[in-house]
Parts: C-alpha cells; structure tokens; sequence
C-alpha cells in the first residue's frame, strides 16, 4: 500500500496554500474565505463579481448568480428534480461563496477552499479518487480507450465535493449544460461556453450529508429489479443465438453464479435499431424464453444513431415525425435539413430526445421489442457518438427543438451534454408502458448529473490492463459521490487481452462494485470466466459466491441508495472524514457502512493486503469459500457494532422461493451489534404499497441478534437463520 497518501501530503505542502483572509481578498467575511495565494490569483481578483445575488433554497443550500447576469431568470436545469424557490436571502454566516468573472460565451465561476480540503465527483473520471490539482471537461464523449489524460468521458457531472479538514463538506453545482470545464488546480472554478451557470452550494456537517442532499435535490435513483444486483456477462457480440444458448449451458454446467446475458449490436439486422438479424437471430422470442427457464434474463443494445434509409420503419416514422406534430423527430442541421453522421449502420439521423414527442414515438417503439421477452436495455453510443466527425460529436450549431420545460430550442452546444440522459429518460418511459408491473432496467453509457432517476452506467471501453483495473474503483466511487450510484467497470477489460491473473483479480474486485459486468471488444479472445484456466475459474466462482451470498446486504444497501442517496460503495474515508491519513485511498473502499474492502491493485501476489486501515474492524469470509480462493480476493473487514445479512450461494438472484438467511455478527467492544435487512419481492412497485420487510437486528452483550424495529406489511418468511459470529 506504499504511496496511498502521497497525494494528500504533496497538496498539503504545495506553497501556494497560504491562508490569507478571504476579506483581505475580496471584501467578504467568515472563515470559509480563504484564497489560495498566487500571482495569477491575486491578478482574477481584480475583476472577479461577487454574490450579491445569493438566496437560502433549502437548509444549508445556497443557491448565487452572476451579478451581471442580464436575464431576468436562470433557465431550468434538467439536473434538478424541482425548480428551486427563494427561501429567505442567504444569512451571513453561509460560508462557501462563488464570485463570477468574464461574460458572453465564457463565463467563469470560483470558489475558493481551505488549505486542506480535498475534492472528489465531478463524475465520471479516471485516475486517482481525489481531484484536487485535475482537469474534467463536461463534454460528453465517447472516449475508446481512453487514460487518466482523457478531459471529457462520456457522461457530465458538473458537480464537486469538497470535504474540509475538518470532516464538514461542502457540494457546488454549476447550472449548466454547456461545455464547461472543472478546474480544481486552484481551489473549484468552472468555465462554461454559455452564460453564467447559476451555482448551487450544498453546506453540511458531513461529505455523506452532503451526497443525500444531492439527491433530494436531483431525485432518487429508481429501486432496480434484485436479478440486476446479480453477476452480468457480455460480449461483443454473442452471436447466433446458439452461441448465446452454449454460454448458459456454459455457466450452470461449471455452477459459476450468473443473471443474466448480454446481445450487443450484432444481434441486428445490419445495424438498424428495434430488428433482429433474421438469420443469426430468427426467433427471439423463442431464445429469451428459453434463457427464462435456465434462469437468465436478457439485455439487448439499443443506439441513437438510426440508419437514414429510407423503407426502414423507424426511420420513415421518425422523418414524418409520427405522432409528434413536427416534420421530423430528428435533430436539424443549421441550415434546417435533416443532420446525418456515421455511425455503425453508415450515415444515421439522431432523435432530438430533448422534445417530449420524440421520446413517446421513441418509448413507444420498445413495446413490439420487449414482446419478445428482452428484459432490459443497453443505450449505448449516447454522447452521441459521430464517427466522421472532429471528436465524434456532431456540429455544435445543428439546431434542437427543444422543450420549454428544458429550456427551448437551442444549439447542439447547449443540450449535447443532456443528450443520454434525455435518451434514457425515454428509455425508462418507454420500458414503463410496456410493462407497467416491472421495473424497468436500462444500462446507458451517457448520462448528465441526475440521470442516475433513469439508468444505471457503466465506465466504457476502458482496457485490459492493471491501470484500467485500479481506476475502476476511483471511477464507481467518484460516480456514487456525484449522485449516480449504481455502476461498474467493463470487468477484464474491454479493449485488449486479459491475462488470467488480471481477469480473476478484476472479478474479486468488480463483484463487490454496484454493476458486475464482464465485456470484452470484438475480435478478442474468449473473456468467460472459464476461458483463463482452471485457478482463475475457482477465483471467478468464489468471487461470484461472494457475491451472490451477499445480495441481501446489496439489495439493503440499493434500497438505503434508493431511499436516501447515501452510494453503494463509499471512499474509506466515510467512515472517518476528520482523518486526512483517509482522504486520498482508492485501492479500498466501503461497501455500504459495515464492510471494508481492501485490494491489491497491481500484479503479484493478491494476499498480504494491509488491513489496518480502520481500528478495530475485523477481518471475516463469506463462510464456505475455499481458503485457497478466497485468498486470491479482496480482503473483507466487518465495522466492529455490525450485524450484515447474507443469503445462500445461488446461481441466479432468484433461483429459489425462500433464502435461507445468515447473519453475520460483529460485536462491539460492549459485544454489541445491530444491522439492517431490506427485503421485497425483488420486481413491482408492491413495495410501494407497503409489500416490504425492513428489519432492524440488534444484538445485546451476550445475546443473540433479535429484531427490535419492523417496516412494512410483508411477513417473514419461514426460513432457517443462521447465526456466525466474526
Ligand atoms: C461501444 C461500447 C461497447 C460496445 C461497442 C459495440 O464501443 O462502449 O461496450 O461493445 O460499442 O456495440
């Protein structure tokens, strides 16, 4: 673990971190105001606007515009779930405060931080798991192979979390769906193309009160359906239909644990959207159902792009702009004709999702595909992607009618970064019509801040190496820190080869992240968990087991993510956010509040993982795991005062009518312990009604765990509960 907090102390001495009042500075007041000291900050000074137009919207929210802002209001911001309303003008002590610079078409806003402080979200980015001294540009891009020097991925969050040295934290988010730069080299500045973002600043005691609060403010994620927890296994592409059946078979025959299998676009007919090859694919139907019976379900991709060819349904619906009252749903050049660019199927039109009609003619075209027994979708290529085009984006001028109610017609520059997130808003829309009685499960590569109300994500075409392999824990925490719980690396890799020790490692690792998903690239060896050897098929399936043993504890801490915001995984530094010693580590993380997960990220031996991380907690395993293999895995430390409920080894999530339950239990230094178990049907809104069990478990000094506390009307159900001490 040599190195972890080098880059907390190197911040800590950089010269430039000289406290000077921030009154000296700009004329304010409080101790939050503190500059960092440097020639060029002390030249912006000069011109910099400060919050004389500032308002309390919430306890501890604060929300600042541009004083030279000339627009009487700042447009909608499709991030946030309510329109924020002027509580009472911001009091005095509010102490984060931005000031405004430039204008026109590029507006800049600062925010000035503690010696001390470390920052962490600004989405989906790879590298360290702390920001400070780093560059992201929200700019949605599809980024194949990209590195920890790529600027813009493929989804937008222009949201930072600052946690003081102290443990209190703060959270900015600029309004805006622009291009916009986050500068965290000195202090937080964003600069925008457009004009002034509005900035909201979330003041709290804790970095976890200031996520929650996040979500109140962009809305909760969706509770998924308990088979989307399981173990997801992908390719590009399976295909035909036989080698789909082969790989179920594949999976029971070797009892490695598996939910549900993946078709990529080859699934098709030449590429065109909402069509299956006829012959690689001839009967779908018959496929998913019979996958249903082995206890799979299945995901079929789905892109933008829609082949411009005129005869092809979805194509002629969408230029008579079917049902919409408009000429077209697609998006416009400047000049008014219809936009095309490259993509897998050759030239394509792009929907204008930003349009309310758009996404219903859009929404309305799952129902005939979900006949067919598909169980979720992959939205993929979403930035959107434009293969002939400088940066795969199409021109910023190309015109979208867009709503009123996400700010009216504009510019590709203006909703490029919302262009996923509009996607997977029909998505969902869509999923919910056909089958209103189940939750919908959509898996988008785009997104923008609050689109985790609509789809899950994963971290793109990363690559088969140990980098790639110790960026994914950084990138699914920054991910939940910036409101987006619920996703995962491309397990292995995508882009390469896996060697056996980094394919097994991978998967001790990305079965404990939100999303488990294996894919591979086309063309590349086979990436199954059995194609490496017989050890790394023993650590895959321990890896599995682990996983699947622990879906209750998941799906408990899904619905916490569901309920309150609060991420799956969290940064170690969670669970004590005063100790700076804590602040910069990403080779382990918390899963939910009661496990430490520590890794070792580089080749060589994958035992010996240090584990003094946190005092007193303790080392467990999931019981029944081979020693041999689980010592290849991450190591598990349970919070001393913990009680974590396991299930059974399953091969699906819903392979058996009852489960019987474990419960795992860590006592305190006053052999305490006290847990929590969420429990439902596993699909439907029941839950909603009431149709669910929350259970409190509390153990006293010498006693068993009892249940001391119950939500919800679901009865318990007659199982067997083990109890094991750790
Ligand atoms: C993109 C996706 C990748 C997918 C491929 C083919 O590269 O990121 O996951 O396999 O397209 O659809």
């Amino acid at each position: 673990m040599g190195g972890r907090f080098k880059g907390f102390q190197d911040l800590q001495r950089r010269p430039e971190h000289i406290r000077i009042p921030y009154a000296a500075a700009a004329g304010g007041q409080g101790d939050d105001r503190v500059v960092l000291k440097s020639r060029k900050s002390v030249e912006e000074a000069r011109s910099w606007r400060y919050d004389h137009q500032a308002w309390l919207i919430g306890p501890g929210i604060g929300r600042f515009r541009d004083p030279a802002d000339p627009r009487p209001d700042l447009p909608p911001f499709p991030a946030l779930i309510v329109r924020p309303s002027r509580l009472a003008p911001l009091p005095a002590e509010f102490g984060p405060r931005p000031k405004f610079a430039g204008a026109g078409r590029r507006s800049i806003v600062r925010i000035d931080i503690r010696p001390g402080t470390t920052l962490y979200g600004t989405g989906e980015v790879a590298g360290p798991l702390i920001r400070n001294g780093r560059r992201t540009t929200c700019w949605t891009t599809d980024s194949f192979d990209y590195t920890d020097q790529t600027r813009s991925l493929y989804q937008s969050h222009p949201w930072v979390l600052a946690v003081r040295g102290d443990g209190s934290a703060f959270g900015v988010m600029a309004e805006t769906t622009w291009r916009c730069e986050i500068d965290l080299r000195r202090g937080i500045a964003f600069r925008t193309d457009g004009p002034p973002p509005g900035v909201i600043i979330i003041d709290r005691g804790s970095p976890a009160e200031v996520v929650s609060t996040l979500a109140e403010l962009t809305g909760n994620m969706p509770m998924p359906p308990r088979w989307a927890l399981g173990y997801h296994q992908c390719r590009w592409s399976y295909e035909p239909d036989l080698r789909v059946r082969e790989l179920a078979a594949e999976f029971r025959s070797r009892a490695i644990p598996c939910d549900c299998l993946w078709l990529d676009i080859d699934y098709m007919r030449g590429f065109r959207c909402f069509t299956f090859d006829p012959g690689r694919f001839p009967d779908p139907a018959a496929l998913n159902a019979e996958l249903h019976r082995a206890g799979f379900k299945t995901v079929w991709m789905i892109d933008p792009g829609i082949k411009a060819e005129p005869g092809y349904g979805v194509y002629d619906e969408g230029r008579s702009g079917k049902g919409g009252g408009a000429t077209t749903h697609f998006v416009r050049r400047a000049d008014g004709a219809e936009y095309n660019g490259e993509v897998w199927p050759g030239a394509c039109a792009f929907p204008d999702f930003t349009r309310a009609a758009t996404r219903a003619w859009w929404a309305g075209l799952y129902s005939d595909f979900l006949a067919t027994g598909i169980d979720g979708v992959w939205n993929d290529m979403n930035e959107p992607a434009v293969f002939d085009q400088a940066g795969k984006a199409m021109p910023s001028d190309c015109e979208h009618d867009a709503d009123a109610e996400l700010g009216g017609p504009g510019p590709h520059a203006r909703y490029r970064n919302i262009y996923g997130m509009q996607m997977v808003r029909a998505t969902r829309e869509g999923m919910e019509a056909a089958r209103p009685q189940q939750r919908p499960f959509v898996l988008t590569r785009s997104n923008f801040l609050g689109g985790h109300r609509y789809a899950a994500t994963w971290t793109g075409d990363n690559r088969s190496d140990w980098q790639h392999l110790r960026w994914s824990i950084p990138m699914a925490l920054n991910l939940g820190l910036s409101g987006q719980p619920f996703g995962g690396p491309d397990i292995g890799g995508f882009v390469g080869e896996a060697s056996p020790e980094l394919f097994g490692r991978w998967m001790g690792i990305g079965s404990l992240l939100p999303f488990a998903r294996a894919h591979s690239i086309k063309d590349s060896e086979d990436h199954e968990p059995w194609c490496f050897g017989e050890e790394c098929e023993r650590i895959c399936r321990a890896a599995l087991t682990r996983r699947y043993r622990l879906i209750p504890y998941f799906y408990t801490l899904f619905y916490t993510a569901h309920m309150t915001g609060t991420p799956v995984v969290r940064p170690v530094f969670f669970a004590d956010p005063t100790d700076p010693g804590l602040r910069a580590v990403d080779d382990a993380f918390l899963l939910g509040s009661d496990i430490l997960v520590s890794a070792r990220v580089e080749p060589g031996a994958a035992t010996g993982v240090s584990c003094s991380l946190l005092k007193g907690w303790r080392r467990f395993e999931i019981p029944g795991l081979p020693e041999h293999d689980s010592a290849q895995l991450p190591t598990l430390q349970a919070r001393p005062g913990s009680i974590i409920p396991l299930g059974p080894a399953l091969q699906y999530s819903d392979e058996k009518p009852v489960d019987p339950l474990t419960l795992l239990v860590c006592r305190d230094s006053m052999g305490q312990a006290e847990g929590t178990l969420y429990e439902d049907a596993g699909d439907g809104y029941g839950y909603k009604q009431g149709d669910y069990r929350l259970a409190k478990y509390r153990a006293e000094a010498g006693g068993p765990p009892r249940v001391v506390h119950i939500e919800g009307t679901r009865a318990e159900p007659t199982r067997g509960i083990e109890i094991i001490e750790v």
